[in-house]
């Protein structure tokens, strides 16, 4: 069985992406994870005597701690979903999203190098540092324009997008300067189980369930396109195992939404499943709020490369992927509780004020 190195993996893809891969028996995993506000010990509860799950609590920027790892484990992989995520944070304090994503990154790499150098030809050959990076290196869509492909050029807009595309450039430089075999996957929008309330889908749901305003930003017409998020899970493990060294991939849901599109299914899902909470019809908690600064209008991936060459494609459509992720909030209030921490609430209150 080989062993992989995983970052941020008790974040909501970093954890989904563990859960299914030890459901699969695909490999040992060494979890790196910080637990910031967003990385989530329960998510990894079913695994507590799994002893194949190696769960270790630091920062992939303790360059001691990265090495120390990569010696005593040897791993065949790194893969590394660690970062700081959220771009409204990042316009509230961007000096984060440097620390973790650029200068993180680069110690990551450099232990990543020094680690490599020293492998065996043979181990050397089939070692990969997995970079997961985002649709939102690309910049800005208008609405007619092609959908992103992989040589589109990176424009990004965001402090958070900008910290990635600063840290897909370093992963690549890492290949063509001292040829660490990498790959990066650059994938859009994901949701479904797991996922931290700050972000549009969770946040939507739980304020709707609390009879809360639903706060759109702007005119509620910016598009991303949703990735239910086991289909995203499943194009990594893909990618780590026939993907091109040194190539990018692009991974996207096929799936193109309005935000007021998206809250509307929400609601109209919600009122089935709970049609005696106060706040029926859902839909009347909705209220457009002023605009997030520098906001992307639209996202949409081509990912024709990755299904001609690895015949991956999205297996969920986006109403069953939301059916199913409404239903998983409500089924765990449990989880919702506990990462509902006052850290949370200290958020909510930053960013939206008397709005909600
Ligand atoms: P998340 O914010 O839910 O999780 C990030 C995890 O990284 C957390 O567990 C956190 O504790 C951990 N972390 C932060 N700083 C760390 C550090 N210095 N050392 C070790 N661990 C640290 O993020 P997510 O939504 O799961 O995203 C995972 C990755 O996928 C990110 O790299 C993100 O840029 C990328 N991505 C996310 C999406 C999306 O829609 N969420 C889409 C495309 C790409
Ligand atoms: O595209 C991939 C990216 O998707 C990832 O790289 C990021 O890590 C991830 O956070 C996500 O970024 P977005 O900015 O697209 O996601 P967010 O959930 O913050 O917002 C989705 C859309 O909903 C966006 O157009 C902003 C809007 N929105 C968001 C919030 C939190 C609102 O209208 N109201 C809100 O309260």
């Amino acid at each position: 069985m080989q062993t992989w190195l995983v970052t941020g993996g008790a974040g909501f893809i970093g954890s989904n992406f563990v859960l299914q891969q030890r459901l699969a028996k695909a490999a040992r995993i060494i979890n790196l994870d910080k637990l910031t506000y967003a990385g989530n010990i329960y998510n990894l509860a079913i695994l507590k005597d799994d002893p194949d799950h190696i769960f270790v609590h630091g920062s992939i920027g303790d360059r001691e701690l990265v090495s120390r790892l990569l010696s005593q484990f040897r791993p065949q992989a790194v893969i590394h979903f660690a970062a700081e995520s959220h771009v409204d944070r990042s316009i509230q304090h961007p000096e984060t999203f440097i620390e973790t994503n650029v200068v993180g990154t680069f110690r990551l790499l450099e232990e990543v190098r020094q680690y490599w150098g020293n492998l065996t030809i043979s181990e050397r050959d089939n070692f990969r540092f997995l970079q997961i990076s985002t649709d939102e290196v690309y910049g800005s869509l208008g609405p007619d324009d092609p959908a992103f492909t992989e040589t589109t050029p990176y424009a990004p807009n965001s402090p958070y997008a900008a910290s990635k595309a600063a840290s897909d450039h370093l992963v690549r430089a890492y290949h063509e300067t001292y040829g660490v075999p990498i790959i990066i996957t650059n994938c859009s929008n994901n949701y479904g189980p797991l996922q931290f309330p700050e972000k549009f889908i969770p946040l939507m749901i739980l304020n709707a369930l609390r009879g809360k305003s639903l706060p759109l930003y702007g005119d509620g017409q910016n598009i991303r396109d949703w990735l239910y998020v086991a289909d995203h899970c499943e194009a990594v493990r893909l990618v780590l195992e026939r993907g091109v060294i040194g190539e990018s991939y692009n991974l996207g849901g096929l799936s193109e939404q309005t935000n007021l599109q998206v809250v509307s299914q929400i609601c109209e899902i919600l009122d089935r499943l709970v049609p005696h909470a106060q706040s029926v019809p859902h839909y009347s908690l909705i209220k457009f709020v002023p605009d997030r600064p520098g906001h992307d209008r639209r996202y949409a991936m081509n990912i024709g490369k990755i299904t001609r060459e690895l015949g991956w494609k999205p297996k969920e459509s986006f109403y069953d992927g939301i059916v199913k992720t409404v239903r998983w909030y409500l089924d765990h209030p449990d989880w919702v509780e506990k990462v509902a921490s006052g850290a949370y609430r200290q958020w909510l209150e930053q960013q939206y004020g008397q709005l909600l």
